[in-house]
């Protein structure tokens, strides 16, 4: 294991936000991540980086967690494990799991990112969230290095948040993760609008038909990180008491919500964003894309700095507008 100095994470997060890491290093193994947990346990961790906000350069040693593989668990009749590494590109292993035949992730193609952090915001989309197939994951402790399994009740999985957001944050890193999929008997989540109008095949689309329009919706709608730097929602959607959202209602009568139970509702941050008048506004390099008002962009050398004076920006005007607390998703360092 080589540790580097003075390294640019531009290319280590999807932002794309220049910040150096004044030390940095890339494992490859458990054996080299304990070696590394073991001689300091101040480190910073980077998987995908698509989730993050770079606001300033990183002190602490940068370690890249780079472990690969797939194992394929094929005991059951109806379903399979498939346990991946953390270091395995998200996309990548779903479209794998599609070329298996495995269901139950194709809802969630396309999103940036790498397999170990995607139980941390149990990151979800068009109706799926990966608590709906996640079996176990296994962590390593950075305070004693020794491995935990955690199942899916022990990461407390919520609306874009679990166990590791709260009261374990950054005391563990996920080592690799376990999926149970469906080898026959696909149960397929069709009902967001948009991907019933993309399925040809409408009444039994297969699992690939599924991400094909997945990925087609994404493509129209989100911005490829690959060409413009971003961290998907920037935002998460609130959940506001029934009374007030009626109140809201009054005056926005064409306000577009979600019925979360008997007194909670929830709203498109994309929509308030947009009222506010921000949809497609650009201040130097830093933005908020044209087709999501939801995704902040950074058009080429925003700094981390900027993104987040803007980001306040919009949650100020958003509170004076609608009187709603806009909270951050991604991860604010
Ligand atoms: N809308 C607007 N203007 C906009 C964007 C959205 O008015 O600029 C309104 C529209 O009424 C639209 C509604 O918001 O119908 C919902 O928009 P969309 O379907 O794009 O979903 P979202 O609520 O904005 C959430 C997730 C996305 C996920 C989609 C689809 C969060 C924070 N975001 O977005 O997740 O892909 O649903 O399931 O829950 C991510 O987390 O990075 C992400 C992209």
């Amino acid at each position: 294991m080589k540790i580097q100095e003075n390294i640019s994470l531009k290319q280590y997060n999807t932002f794309g936000i220049d910040a150096i890491a004044k030390r940095f290093v890339s494992v490859n193994s458990i054996q080299e991540l304990k070696e590394v947990i073991t001689a300091k346990k101040d480190v910073f961790l980077l998987g995908g980086g698509s989730n993050m906000l770079l606001t300033s350069n990183i002190e602490k040693l940068v370690v890249h967690l780079n472990l690969k593989g797939v194992i394929v668990n094929d005991t059951e009749k109806e379903s399979v494990f498939v346990t991946a590494e953390a270091g395995e590109n998200w996309h990548e292993f779903v479209i794998w799991c599609i070329s298996q035949n495995y269901g139950g992730l194709e809802n969630l193609s396309l999103i940036p990112g790498n397999v170990g952090t995607s139980p941390i915001q149990n990151i979800g989309a068009y109706g799926v969230e990966i608590k709906d197939t996640f079996h176990q994951l296994e962590a390593l402790e950075i305070e004693t290095g020794k491995t935990s399994i955690f199942t899916n009740e022990d990461c407390k999985f919520g609306y874009r948040n679990s166990v590791f957001k709260n009261e374990l944050k950054e005391k563990y890193i996920i080592t690799n993760v376990t999926f149970k999929l469906t080898k026959t008997n696909h149960k397929t989540t069709t009902s967001y609008g948009a991907i019933q109008e993309l399925l040809t095949n409408k009444e039994q689309p297969t699992i690939k038909e599924i991400s094909n329009a997945i990925i087609a919706i994404r493509e129209s709608k989100l911005p490829n990180p690959e060409e413009i730097g971003n961290s998907g929602s920037f935002f998460k959607n609130p959940i506001i008491a029934n009374k007030s959202f009626q109140l809201l209602q009054q005056k926005y009568p064409e306000i577009p919500h979600y019925i979360i139970s008997e007194t909670e509702v929830k709203i498109p941050t994309g929509w308030l964003i947009e009222q506010c008048g921000f949809k497609g506004k650009r201040f130097g390099d830093a933005g908020v894309h044209s087709k999501q008002a939801l995704v902040l962009v950074n058009y080429g050398n925003a700094t981390g700095k900027e993104i987040y004076k803007l980001a306040q920006k919009i949650q100020q005007k958003v509170k004076e507008t609608f009187a709603i607390d806009l909270d951050i998703e991604v991860n604010v360092i």
